[in-house]
């Protein structure tokens, strides 16, 4: 949430800064904003509403010349998104220039003593109160000003900040919300993730929590915020290739990313299958003591989003092959409840960008509270990733589009393979094993051959898209399915309303919705609840609701019911979903650019919810 880079060195600044934005503005696009110190000590700061290419537009007509400077692509918390709310801040004088990706939970108590003390304030952000503060505390040192600054501030911090009054260095500091340094030849660039760095150098080091950077283009010192200690750290290399961040032929990476599904899978499993002894190996899993592994007796999945729904379809897997009761919990709630954990219960953590807030805060009171902590994180060395004990990584890519996608299909199988990890060192037997992995490994071109529906859920994206609300029913493996169907739907045809209902609670409630007007999705695989999901069907049909149904190839007496019906190839009972929800990913796409929405960044959506 809210994207900052920063860069210094021996080229133009503003080329990094823009390049970064670019890169950076999935984590939100509101406003953005560039500061730039030119070659006569002025900084030169040039904000605009809206994406990214509003503010290219705007620095073509006003060129912003100089070799260092900081820039941030906002996602409103406080004061709506407005040129005057948009980042860098400056003080009072337009001395010193602020990016800042978080929140200042005591801003208003900050804001009223510095408004006391003369500060004169020119927008409605937490952010501008760091402004101030550093103005304060400023006797000529920028570093300084920051270390005493941020002794009063209380929340969540990635700041990256300039003065004309202290050139040549860019001051960085982070606690909670993500900060890179990228190292290149006789330049440093600054950013909240290394997506933003590549092309320019994969030499990366990660700031932690407590931790202050002082950047000059011959180097870099970091030193810690409590004690003002050096401290030394090693630089990470990135593995991350230009082609990830491009669309690749695609118009959207929304389109781009739900058709890597075969790749993704490949990518998740590579390595991981011992075929003939109906075995999963998962590094990431195999340093951790193993007895304390055979231990768990309850297993916490914690997630937001998305993930939370791949969190459900983890939670049926594991429990009915491996045998392990497990919980699914939103990270926003279990944060704040009282969770009975113990020393065998294992808290797992699934999140793409391994940000995520609530999950990393959820993550840290079971730390605290003795859990062993596990993740299912695709973005390697985030904060998630960093604080679990073990874990696996998905390895599916970098995932752009604002709506997770692959990444869904890539932790749906991760908790495929890990129930047949856990599964197997209790009492999952050599034929289940085999059975399970070799079906995994089928996964692949099946999702090839659900792709090729592609056209027909088009035409049906068209059929469909003047319809304001939809119904999204599953049952079993496919419940969490319904569930994202109906969020993929929301988030990305912004403007058509959808809930996703098990089935068996449509009669409950949802029911009283349905008419001619009320089209309900039924996803519907030849599975161990196929009849009850019939049930389900006629009774829609008897108030002559419309149906798609999601349905196995073969399945003929479908379309008695079903107005229309999209085939998904015969697997497993529970590698279904893996399949079924890829016609949802592609008719919510299909939806939202039949109703001109922007599919990649929906209306008032971020990424990386790093904020509560
Ligand atoms: C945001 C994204 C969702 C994602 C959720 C959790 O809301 O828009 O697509 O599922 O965050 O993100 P995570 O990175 O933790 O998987």
């Amino acid at each position: 949430m809210c994207g900052i880079a920063g860069y210094i060195g021996k080229n133009e600044a503003s080329e990094f800064l823009m390049d970064a934005l670019k890169r950076l503005e999935y984590r939100g696009y509101d406003s953005a904003g560039v500061a730039v110190l030119d070659k006569n000590g002025e900084i030169n700061c040039v904000k605009s509403v809206g994406k990214i290419n509003a503010l290219e537009k705007k620095l073509k007509e006003k060129n912003l010349s100089g070799r260092s400077g900081i820039a941030h692509t906002r996602w409103a918390t406080h004061g709506h998104p407005s040129e005057k709310n948009a980042h860098p801040h400056c003080d009072c004088e337009g001395d010193i220039y602020i990016a800042h990706n978080g929140i200042i939970e005591n801003y208003k108590a900050l804001k009223s003593k510095l408004i006391q003390a003369g500060h004169k304030f020119k927008s409605e952000t937490d952010t501008e109160v760091i402004t101030h503060l550093i103005e304060s505390h400023f006797q000529g040192n920028l570093e300084q000003a920051v270390l005493n600054a941020l002794k009063h501030t209380e929340g969540a911090y990635a700041i990256a900040v300039i003065s004309k009054n202290d050139p040549g260095k860019i001051i960085i500091a982070k606690k909670s919300s993500p900060l890179i340094i990228g190292i290149g030849e006789n330049e440093y660039f600054i950013a909240s993730d290394p997506s933003a760095t590549v092309g320019y150098t994969d030499k990366v080091i990660y700031l932690d929590d407590g931790e202050l950077g002082i950047i000059t283009k011959d180097g870099y010192k970091i030193i810690s915020i409590i004690d003002s200690n050096e401290i030394h750290k090693d630089h990470c290399k990135v593995d991350l290739d230009v082609s990830e961040v491009q669309k690749g032929g695609y118009d959207h990476f929304l389109l781009k990313e739900i058709f890597e599904g075969p790749e993704v899978v490949k990518n998740s499993i590579r390595g991981r299958i011992i075929p003939d002894e109906g075995l999963v190996k998962l590094g990431g899993l195999d340093v951790l003591d193993q007895k304390k592994l055979r231990n768990i007796n309850r297993i916490i999945i914690i997630a937001c989003g998305t993930a939370s729904y791949a969190g459900l379809v983890g939670e049926y897997m594991l429990e009915e092959y491996a045998g392990i009761p497990v919980e699914v919990e939103l990270g926003s709630e279990f944060r704040y409840r009282k969770p009975i954990i113990d020393e065998r219960t294992a808290v797992m953590a699934v999140s793409q960008s391994g940000e995520t807030a609530d999950t990393l805060a959820s993550l840290l009171e079971a730390k605290r509270k003795g859990a062993l902590t596990l993740g299912i994180v695709n973005v390697v060395g985030s904060a998630i990733a960093r604080e679990t004990d073990a874990g696996v990584y998905n390895h599916a890519g970098s995932e752009i589009s604002v709506a997770s996608t692959k990444a869904f299909i890539s932790q749906m199988t991760v908790f495929a393979l890990l129930t047949v990890y856990f599964g197997r060192t209790r009492n999952m037997s050599l034929t289940m094993g085999k059975r399970i992995t070799e079906e995994i490994q089928k996964i692949p071109s099946l999702i090839e051959k659900v792709l090729e529906s592609d056209g027909q859920i088009k035409i049906l994206a068209k059929k469909y898209s003047g319809y304001k609300n939809f119904l999204f029913l599953g049952r079993k493996y496919n419940y969490p399915i319904a569930k994202e169907g109906a969020l993929k739907l929301k988030e990305i045809a912004y403007y058509i309303h959808a809930e996703g209902y098990a089935g068996g609670e449509m009669k409950h409630g949802p029911i009283a919705m349905i008419d001619e007007n009320f089209p309900c999705f039924f996803i519907v695989p030849n599975d161990s609840v196929y009849e009850k999901m019939w049930s389900n069907m006629e009774e829609v049909k008897a108030r002559n609701g419309k149906i798609i149904a999601i349905a196995t190839e073969g399945n003929e007496d479908i379309k008695d019911l079903a107005d229309d019906v999209i085939y998904v190839p015969k697997t497993l009972e529970m590698l279904t979903p893996i399949l079924t929800a890829i016609p949802l990913h592609l008719f919510a796409a299909y939806v939202g650019i039949e109703l001109g929405c922007d599919i990649d960044q929906p209306r008032n959506l971020a990424k990386s919810v790093t904020v509560e």
